[in-house]
């Protein structure tokens, strides 16, 4: 009886802490949209800018201007998981739906540009 107790406690907690973890999370992004901006920011910005318009890269090749590639969102997910040239894979420190989510966001950013 008692563990039920507890396993429903920790169960209700989680939930209220869940939404709050989100928006501070999401604060990080600079349009305070999508999933896809904030893990951009997180994982990406630091070699291609917020903006994703590059520059020089930390320890390697500069990051080229992401905006102005025409990739789909299969090819994006493939660079991001398996790494490109000097670029590194994320396979180990971000999961599938995490590389989809910022891949999602990255041909969005290509379409917006484009127009
Ligand atoms: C440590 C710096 C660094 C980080 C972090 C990084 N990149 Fe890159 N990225 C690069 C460099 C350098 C290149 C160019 C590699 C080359 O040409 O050898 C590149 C290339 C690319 C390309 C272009 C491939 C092509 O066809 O020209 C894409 C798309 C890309 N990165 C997306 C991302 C995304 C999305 C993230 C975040 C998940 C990310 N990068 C994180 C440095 C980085």
């Amino acid at each position: 009886m008692m563990r039920i107790y507890t396993i429903v406690l920790i169960t209700i907690g989680l939930a209220a802490c869940e939404p709050r973890h989100n928006s501070a999370d999401t604060s990080a992004a600079t349009d305070g949209s999508t999933g896809g901006a904030r893990l951009f920011v997180d994982n990406c910005a630091q070699c291609h800018q917020v903006t994703g318009q590059g520059g020089p890269a930390p320890g390697g090749l500069p990051a080229p201007d992401i905006r102005q590639l025409t990739k789909s969102p299969a090819e994006l997910r493939q660079i991001i998981t398996f790494g490109f040239g000097k670029m590194p894979s994320f396979k180990d420190s971000i999961s599938d739906a995490q590389i989809s989510e910022i891949a999602d966001y990255v041909a969005a950013q290509v379409e917006r540009h484009a127009q």
